[in-house]
């Protein structure tokens, strides 16, 4: 197989080549899979630098999410949930390869009607907004919910979950091209986040400028959203995409009777195992009435694995929006 197999931390994305290497072997209670796309994450570049929080014992293949096709099947398992040739998509180390090995719970099947492309980047941005949306804010009709970074792959996710609850959304970014993106997939009012005083544009789009019920944050802008946020809103803490850990000022929390509350997507299968399944029930299940699609960046196309430096620098960039992923055409000799 080929795959992005690094062996030393790099200085950045334009480092990664691409080598070929022996299939991998899968355990006992692990699928094999043929990968026929793979979609980016900030911290993939994050991990090539040495820099994330999980870094398995050098070499290992870079990567997580992806699509492709079931080559093998669990030895250990005798009834598994997928055979040979369903259409997965996952997320497991080493997704920048043409193959994989990953255990079940790490797998979806492909919705209907979906491209290998669309898929490859549902399985960590789509039930993280989910989850904070749903599980951890209660959206609800007629909530106003401010969704910061809206055109990136957590909140052009979260903007969708948000309309299928019948929520009015306010979308923030930080150029007009992100700012159309957002309003593309269904946010009612758009803010420039870059402009001065962007809390107070905020607060007027609500009724009677009260400020909005539901703050979704990837970004660390708490301090100023608490601005903007109504009595008994709840602000969910996502990221810190903007690389700074906010303090926060905690006597606004208390004078609005606000609800702070994280969002650790990652930590659910195994602190609270139950909530996955829902999730994911939920999501599938706006999927199939057309209320949640792909949100593949579509300004260029990426194909080929020599292509995911390319794509990853202007992910680093902030040159994207959506997902970017990366097509991966099948090797010589494959009927899969
Ligand atoms: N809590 C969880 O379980 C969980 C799960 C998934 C992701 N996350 C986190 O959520 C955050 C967003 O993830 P994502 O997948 O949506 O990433 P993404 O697609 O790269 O989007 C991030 C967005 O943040 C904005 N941004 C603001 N300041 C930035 C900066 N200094 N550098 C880069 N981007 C900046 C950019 O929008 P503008 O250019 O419009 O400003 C960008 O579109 C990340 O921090 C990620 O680690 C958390």
């Amino acid at each position: 197989m080929r795959a992005i197999h690094v062996k030393s931390y790099v200085s950045g994305p334009a480092d990664l080549t691409v080598t070929t290497l022996p299939s991998p072997t899968p355990q006992p209670d692990q699928y094999l899979i043929a990968i026929h796309a793979t979609a980016t994450n900030f911290f993939d570049l994050l991990q090539i630098r040495g820099k994330y929080q999980h870094q398995p014992p050098l070499p290992w293949i870079s990567g997580s999410e992806f699509s492709g096709v079931i080559l093998s099947t669990p030895s250990s398992n005798p009834n598994p949930q997928f055979k040979k040739g369903d259409k997965v998509f996952g997320a497991s180390q080493g997704g920048y390869a043409t193959q994989i090995c990953a255990r079940e719970e790490a797998l979806r099947p492909v919705p209907k009607g979906w491209s290998f492309v669309d898929a490859a980047g549902l399985m960590v941005t789509a039930p993280t907004s989910y989850a904070a949306l749903v599980t951890r804010a209660g959206v609800k009709r007629g909530d106003y919910v401010l969704i910061h970074a809206a055109a990136g792959g957590v909140g052009l996710a979260a903007v969708q979950v948000a309309k299928a609850f019948e929520a009015i959304v306010i979308a923030t970014a930080g150029s007009k091209r992100k700012l159309e993106v957002a309003k593309g997939y269904g946010a009612d009012y758009c803010v420039d986040y870059n402009k001065p005083k962007w809390e107070e544009e905020v607060k007027k789009l609500t009724p009677k400028g009260r400020g909005v019920d539901i703050v979704f944050d990837p970004v660390g802008m708490v301090n100023t959203s608490l601005k903007c946020t109504a009595w008994n809103g709840r602000i969910v803490v996502i990221g810190f995409a903007a690389g700074n850990i906010e303090k926060v000022a905690m006597n606004r929390v208390l004078l609005k009777n606000v609800s702070l509350v994280g969002l650790h997507w990652g930590m659910y299968a195994r602190e609270e195992v139950e909530t996955v399944g829902v999730v994911w029930k939920g999501l599938f299940d706006l999927m199939e009435q057309g209320k949640f699609r792909g949100t593949v960046y579509g300004d260029r196309q990426f194909s080929g694995l020599e292509s995911v430096g390319e794509a990853l620098g202007m992910l680093g960039r902030r040159e994207t929006w959506g997902k970017v992923v990366v097509a991966v055409p099948q090797e010589r000799g494959s009927k899969l």
